[in-house]
């Protein structure tokens, strides 16, 4: 039993290893007595702009606001975001910040944040625990509106989308990486507002895992088996880019012959909509750092915060982003 034990804190504590030397953490050891906070911060990956912006943003909030960041990059893997979680835990670092892969199978590695003391704050994406105490907060965008957005746009824009002019609105979407809370609440948001108009239906959907390479394949597919899509929907702009280049190499002019609906509005995309080849995008902000450094420090001087923080996003047709580009941040 004891052997077990022994064999077991070693797997973790090596593995803590592993993943300090792929993150960009610092070597120093946290400490809770000295003042600074250390934050454990276990992200998705780097699948998406978003992704990248999001990093970025969390790392340079972290050094302004002099906290000690312990960065993981999970790879797109609910395992590897719960090994970091633990090696966290090992650390005895102060705050864990995670934005998790899937909704599901939290409540474990929560609960042993929990009994270590350790408050976990959620950004970007939610769990489904129904235990609300395993975490203090969760910041980030309302993502069943951003389906709603996107929904209410072609209900508005249905006289102009059937392009095949069938009487159809046939519409292809290009789902989120599946089991994610943002693929689950656009495109339930989505369903729900469509149904405004019965002409619109979503004629097959299928997961572009959030890449602009699973969005090109899967668009790929999708346009050799059926030649009346009127409309692509893309949960963010990286898959609506890869559905770009599908629809261009198959002789169709993306934004015309085929309307594109993306959520995001990083900065490729914006181009992409100003440049006429997509034609309507929600917004979904990345830049959750300095929020995100600010609930830390609040949670560890035990104030109060709100359990749910909601992110100010908008929207934008193909006039606006070319006016919003020259001031976009990423
Ligand atoms: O969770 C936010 C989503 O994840 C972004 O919309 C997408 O681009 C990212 O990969």
């Amino acid at each position: 039993m004891v052997k077990k034990t022994l064999i077991a804190a070693a797997a973790i504590s090596l593995s803590a290893m592993a993943l300090t030397a792929c993150g960009d953490d610092s070597d120093s050891a946290s400490d809770s007595g000295d003042g600074k906070i250390t934050m454990g911060f276990a992200q998705v990956g780097a699948e998406s702009g978003w992704r990248t912006a999001n990093t970025k943003s969390i790392q340079d909030s972290a050094k302004d606001a002099g906290v000690e960041l312990k960065f993981t990059d999970a790879q797109g893997k609910q395992e590897n975001q719960i090994q970091a979680i633990r090696s966290y835990i090992q650390q005895k670092v102060d705050v864990i910040a995670f934005s998790p892969v899937v909704e599901t199978g939290w409540d474990a590695v929560l609960q042993e944040a929990k009994a270590a003391n350790i408050p976990v704050i959620l950004t970007d994406r939610a769990v489904d625990s129904e235990d609300t105490s395993l975490y203090k907060t969760f910041l980030g965008s309302d993502f069943v509106v951003e389906g709603e957005k996107a929904g209410q746009w072609l209900v508005d824009n249905a006289a102009d989308s059937d392009v095949n002019g069938d009487g159809k609105i046939n519409v292809v979407q290009l789902e989120g990486t599946t089991g994610a809370a943002p693929a689950i609440d656009r495109a339930e948001g989505f369903a729900d507002t469509i149904k405004a108009d019965p002409t619109i239906e979503v004629t097959a959907s299928q997961t572009g895992d959030f890449t602009r390479d699973g969005g090109k394949q899967v668009m790929e597919s999708f346009l050799q088996s059926d030649d009346s899509i009127d409309v692509v929907y893309a949960h963010n702009d990286d898959m609506g880019l890869g559905a770009i280049e599908a629809i261009e190499a198959a002789g169709l002019q993306p934004g015309t012959d085929i309307k594109i609906i993306t959520v995001d509005a990083v900065h490729d995309g914006m181009q992409a909509l100003a440049d006429g080849k997509i034609n309507f995008i929600v917004e979904c902000s990345p830049l959750l750092g300095p929020q995100l450094m600010d609930l830390a420090k609040k949670v560890l001087d035990g104030e109060e915060v709100e359990p749910r923080i909601l992110t100010e996003e908008t929207t934008f047709t193909q006039e606006q982003a070319a006016e919003a580009l020259p001031d976009r941040k990423y």
